[in-house]
């Protein structure tokens, strides 16, 4: 499995790494579409058996099941497996009860809170990579610094990163790290598919401009990539899009399907799946460090690992970009027709 290096810090973390959002059974917006314990300790087993060296939970999956079984398995591989975890999102939203105000966010008193309890879920010393899960625009950016940067001092955390954020409070971010002598954001956490390109507008140019690390999720937009969704048809049964109705609504537009045209006559004229080629035409992106697997069976994840293997030509990606260039609006489209920004 090939290595690369997360942005310019010291982490060096597999290209393809593993998403634990289904381990565990969940309560709240998982429910249903987790694997079994069982498979999922086979899907962690066999992810680092072909190499993985990275999993990446959250406080949030399955109401922190996911953290505990993560740290069960991951012992006695804790030297080769790097632990990566979230904190933001309130614990157990959706069953009914309203969080607190320090029940989620990112202040001082809720990350501090939160990193202790991901410790003893995980059952480790120090996590590898702590990231907070979404901007919080309640809370200074030098409060949420100040608080990762402590966590650093104190060993509890070995660096720090931030998912869902806004290219304009990413860069205030690095500026605060900056100014304030504080561990900045060594990576950012996005949405980023051939479904899914809003990144590329903001967030994935600030992340080159700053040598930030990218980690990417949903690389196959829920499955919907994986070539098993298909016009005209309903969800196949017992999928995450046939449960996620709304996000089904919203994705599965005709021009989505002329899309799916499109990778799977790539796949077929590289002897690949569609799920290797949607994952390989984002290793095929420089700025991406790793993309995160979501596999919910062994098979999924041997399908999905194969894509490291897969490297496409200048055409297949061009083919590619051009089949899923969303509108890029202005002042992107403006200033993309001189030169790429
Ligand atoms: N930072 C964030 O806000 C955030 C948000 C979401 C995810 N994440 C991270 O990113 C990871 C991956 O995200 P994701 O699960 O949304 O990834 P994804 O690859 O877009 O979707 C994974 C789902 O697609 C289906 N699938 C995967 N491979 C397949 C294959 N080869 N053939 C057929 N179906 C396949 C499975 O669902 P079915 O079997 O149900 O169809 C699987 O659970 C998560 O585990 C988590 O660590 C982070």
């Amino acid at each position: 499995m090939e290595i690369r290096s997360l942005g310019t810090s010291g982490l060096k973390v597999s290209c393809l790494s593993l998403g634990a959002m289904t381990f565990g059974e969940s309560s709240t917006f998982m429910k249903g579409v987790t694997s079994t314990d069982d498979e999922a300790r086979r899907v962690f087993d066999r992810a680092i058996e072909r190499g993985v060296n990275l999993v990446d939970t959250a406080n949030v999956y399955s109401e922190g099941r996911s953290e505990e079984l993560v740290g069960k398995w991951v012992e006695g591989k804790r030297q080769k497996v790097l632990v990566a975890t979230k904190c933001r999102f309130p614990m157990g939203f959706g069953l009914g009860s309203k969080p607190g105000p320090h029940d989620m966010g990112l202040s001082r008193k809720h990350i501090v809170e939160a990193c202790e309890a991901s410790l003893r879920r995980l059952a480790t010393d120090v996590i590898d990579l702590y990231q907070v899960h979404m901007q919080d625009a309640s809370v200074r950016i030098d409060e949420t610094l100040r608080a990762l940067d402590d966590l650093v001092t104190q060993g509890k955390v070995r660096y720090v990163g931030c998912s869902n954020y806004a290219g304009y409070r990413l860069v205030e971010s690095l500026w605060s790290a900056e100014k304030n002598r504080t561990h900045r954001y060594e990576s950012v956490q996005l949405q980023w598919s051939l479904l899914e390109r809003g990144a590329e507008r903001e967030v994935i140019p600030a992340c080159r401009a700053h040598d930030l690390g990218v980690l990417v999720w949903s690389p196959l937009a829920g499955g919907f990539l994986s070539g098993k969704y298909r016009r005209g048809q309903p969800p196949p049964e017992g999928t995450r899009l046939a449960e996620w109705k709304d996000t089904m609504k919203r994705i599965g537009l005709e021009r989505s399907y002329d899309l799916l045209d499109v990778l799977d006559g790539v796949a077929k004229r590289r002897e690949a799946t569609s799920a290797q080629v949607a994952v390989a035409w984002l290793l095929a992106k420089k700025e991406v460090s790793s993309v995160i697997l979501g596999a919910r069976t062994v098979a999924q994840l041997d399908d999905n690992l194969r894509a490291a293997d897969l490297k496409l030509s200048a055409d297949d990606v061009k083919e590619l970009d051009d089949a899923s260039a969303p509108d890029w609006a202005y002042p992107y489209a403006f200033i993309g027709r001189v030169q790429p920004w």
